[in-house]
């Protein structure tokens, strides 16, 4: 390894660690209730009702978690989520969104006030019970639905959906197609089809559509970027049982492209995909498609990988686009100061 690779390496390890006391230094005060891929969940004892949700710097794919982190991503990530619950807010879509920035120190003990690290990076929402579906949408033919759509055997039916003749690749499905799947606790989420969603939550995958279709209305006004798919958590409001936007909204969980690049669509070009695509295909091309993310070992294997300094700017770029989109455009530190009042 060169110098300036052993910095890097080094840089990286730091932040884990600095991540790794933060969350260490929550757990003295608050009582975990739950670790996601990415995000820490914690009980506030004075309102049970309630949460608060620190987003880490962890990232993963195809199911894994990698043991590095990517430094500043979940700033980008909470404050991405923040500000498009609160535009959605504005079409009467319920979010699980309570408190964000200064304002969660109202719920926090007197040990976790103040502290900058946790206005950029935890959220308090309302605990919401969650519903075991991963609200899967795709505003664009392509990628496996365009592959089973082209499969003659399925005559044209693709997730339970019969779709029309002849559509070209990329063609713009309204409404949106939808591909929800299971919450694996372990492994990879398996296909449901539409109407067993339908069955057992009536409403959900409309209300998913309906939120869908409101983002995409929302970026139309800025002319910044489209959004070609997304994945939505819903859970239910436990006092009216309504639906409820929760988790997140950020380009882990969609995929964005700018509104130029959307455009060009229609001759056929690939535009440049504004979320983990690029992280994938980098772990692809270690093999991570090959492995078994219920393995120990394989989970094992995976942690061990490093990436060079190149790697990880490159996929801060994206997620800095990303988010000059969903912010509907401001960096991240315009979003802060104007915003959020965190000059
Ligand atoms: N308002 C809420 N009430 C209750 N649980 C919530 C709420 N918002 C989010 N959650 C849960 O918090 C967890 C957040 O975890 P995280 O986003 O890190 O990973 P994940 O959702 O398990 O995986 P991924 O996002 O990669 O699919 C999820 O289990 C999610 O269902
Ligand atoms: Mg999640």
């Amino acid at each position: 390894m060169t110098v300036d690779e052993t910095d890097f390496a080094v840089q990286l390890e730091t932040a884990l660690e600095t991540q790794n006391k933060l969350v260490a230094l929550i757990g003295t005060y608050l009582k975990p209730i739950g670790t996601g891929k990415v995000r820490y969940l914690f009980d506030l004892p004075q309102h049970p009702d309630l949460m608060a949700v620190f987003v880490s710097d962890n990232w993963s794919a195809r199911d894994f978690v990698f043991g590095f982190v990517i430094p500043e991503k979940g700033k980008y990530l909470n404050i991405a989520t923040i500000a498009m619950k609160r535009y959605l807010r504005n079409k009467e879509i319920e979010t699980d969104l309570v408190a964000y920035a200064r304002y969660i120190d109202e719920y926090l003990p007197p040990g976790l006030r103040g502290n900058r690290e946790l206005w950029n990076r935890m959220t308090i929402v309302r605990k919401c019970e969650m519903i075991p579906v991963e609200v899967v949408l795709r505003n664009n033919l392509f990628g496996s639905a365009w592959k089973d759509y082209n499969n003659p055997k399925l005559g044209r039916v693709v997730c339970g959906q019969l779709l029309s003749e002849g559509l070209p690749l990329f063609a713009e499905l309204s409404p949106p197609f939808q591909s929800p799947t299971t919450k694996a606790k372990t492994g990879h989420d398996l296909a449901m089809t539409k109407q067993a969603v339908d069955e057992e939550y009536p409403g959900l995958l409309s209300e998913g559509v309906y939120i869908l279709e409101s983002l995409n209305e929302i970026l139309e006004e800025d002319s910044l970027g489209r959004c070609i798919d997304i994945k939505f958590e819903l859970g239910r409001n436990p006092v009216t049982g309504i639906y409820v936007l929760c988790d997140e909204i950020s380009p882990d969980s969609s995929r964005l492209c700018r509104l130029s690049d959307y455009l060009a669509l229609e001759k056929g070009e690939v535009p440049e995909f504004l979320d983990k695509e690029f992280g994938r295909a980098w772990a692809d091309a270690l093999g991570i498609d090959k492995l078994d993310p219920a393995s120990e070992t394989d989970k094992e294997l995976v942690r061990s990988w490093r990436p060079d300094e190149q790697f990880v700017q490159e996929f801060m770029r994206r997620y800095a686009v990303a988010f000059w989109i969903l912010s509907r455009g401001h960096t991240l530190n315009e979003y802060r100061n104007s915003m959020m009042a965190m000059s």
